[in-house]
């Protein structure tokens, strides 16, 4: 296959960024399609950690092009920061392999005080943002007063408008949210040097997408956060503000459903949610707080403790549907060893009734009750196999026993957090 999109199929954080990283080695060309640097890509290379938040993971591969589509929201200074980190490190070298969509939209320092203030005034209700502006810059995005890269093109339109949104939102921010006003000399004179640097990269990332699809390139889609945290169809109103999902490819980028090979789901033998929301096969106490030390559960956008619950086959089952997924990447499976028996959700009892899909409104969540199943746990580490035969027997059973429940095959297993710590069932690039 020669175009697949990687997703998140539990609230984000399921091992992502090392999947990406290892099928960029096989990609030409790496897309982010939705989202913003409330992503956090995590992947290790020879011992080294790297948070990736804005730039696709394939830049941690020479020779790749990286793509920014047009359905992300990017603060430019983050952004930039990050470019500057990676060309430190030796990555990035070659400009002419960046690109960043005209028509993505900028997160501005207005779009961060609203959203750090609100989440302030809604004190025990906040959804537990990430504070980096998201959900306010795709709110200006809808409502068509949104700053994109294009407006940088002439920074005199771009200063007037920038100056507008100011006076609307400092309005908002003293009167309604009573925090502090942003300043709009202090923001232009940042985007005024922001702009020459970013300038060199915008580019018709749709044109540029198609026409690596057209000449036969093979293409990755980088999804980020989760599908819980769908817009849509996730945990609504405990969400981000995009849609996670598969389909969020063609708005996106600006490619149509035919060119879309496969989607790969990536899910945690587990399962973690940061921030507030329903979240059924939740745990708590000593055995969650010894696998949130195992696992490095802690949030590497925020460093929030995660929130540890049990592998949902009832979410998984969910989640395969709406993303038409072809395939599971399972991942962190060595963070499991010692915990026995291991539990995974096959139904929820809502009020009395007995669920084993997800229940039609969301919000029921809040009340389900996970019905378990028990599987035995594995005491000998799998972090050294390299290929199914090489797994302990109870690792392969809970793996195949996933994959039944889920109905989709498993084409990759995690045992470790390198690059080689990862069984390849089944390539998606090589099928
Ligand atoms: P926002 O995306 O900053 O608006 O945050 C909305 C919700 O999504 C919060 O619960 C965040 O913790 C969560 N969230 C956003 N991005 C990620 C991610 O990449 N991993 C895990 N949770 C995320």
């Amino acid at each position: 296959m020669k175009t697949v999109a990687v997703i998140g199929t539990q609230w984000g954080d399921e091992g992502k960024g090392k999947i990406v990283d290892m099928l960029a080695a096989d990609a030409d060309v790496v897309v982010r399609y939705q989202g913003g640097n409330n992503a956090a890509h995590t992947l290790v290379v020879d011992g080294k950690k790297f948070v990736l938040r804005l730039v696709p993971a394939g830049a941690l591969h020479p020779g790749k092009a990286c793509v920014i589509g047009n359905g992300l929201v990017v603060n430019p200074i983050a952004l930039l920061e990050e470019i500057s980190d990676l060309k430190r490190s030796g990555h990035l070298a070659d400009d002419a392999l960046f690109k960043i969509s005209y028509d993505a939209h900028m997160v501005m320092p207005y779009h961060i005080a609203i959203d750090r203030a609100r989440e302030q005034r809604l004190g025990k209700r906040a959804i537990g943002t990430t504070g980096f502006g998201i959900g306010p810059t795709y709110e200006d995005k809808m409502a068509r007063v949104g700053l994109r890269f294009e407006d940088l093109l002439d920074f005199k339109f771009f200063s007037e408008k920038l100056r507008r949104n100011v006076a609307e939102k400092n309005a908002y921010l003293k009167a309604i949210l009573k925090a502090k006003p942003v300043k709009a000399d202090e923001i232009l004179d940042a985007m005024k040097k922001a702009r020459r640097r970013l300038m060199p990269y915008l580019c018709d990332t749709g044109a540029y997408v198609s026409d690596a699809i057209d000449a036969g390139r093979k293409v990755l889609f980088e999804g980020a956060h989760g599908t819980m945290l769908d817009i849509d169809h996730g945990t609504y109103p405990y969400v981000t503000s995009s849609n996670c999902v598969a389909s969020a490819v063609f708005g996106g980028t600006g490619i149509g459903p035919g060119n879309l090979d496969a989607v790969l789901g990536i899910s945690k033998g587990y399962t973690t949610r940061v921030g507030a929301g329903p979240f059924p096969s939740e745990f708590t106490g000593y055995l969650a707080d010894s696998l949130r030390e195992e696992g490095d559960e802690f949030g590497s956008a925020t460093g929030r403790p995660r929130r540890i619950g049990w592998f949902d086959a009832v979410l998984a089952r969910y989640v395969a549907r709406v993303n038409g997924m072809w395939a599971l990447a399972l991942t962190k499976l060595d963070v499991l060893t010692g915990i026995d028996p291991l539990k995974i959700v096959v139904g929820y009892q809502i009020k009395g009734k007995h669920y084993d899909r997800i229940p039609p409104s969301h919000r029921m969540l809040i009340n389900a009750k996970p019905i378990f199943e028990e599987m035995p746990g594995w005491h000998e580490s799998p972090a050294s196999a390299r290929s199914l035969a090489e797994l302990p027997a109870k690792v392969r059973n809970y793996v195949d026993r996933i994959a039944e429940l889920v109905g989709v095959p498993i084409a990759m297993i995690g045992v470790g957090k390198e690059r080689e710590a990862t069984i390849v069932v089944r390539n998606p690039f090589a099928d």
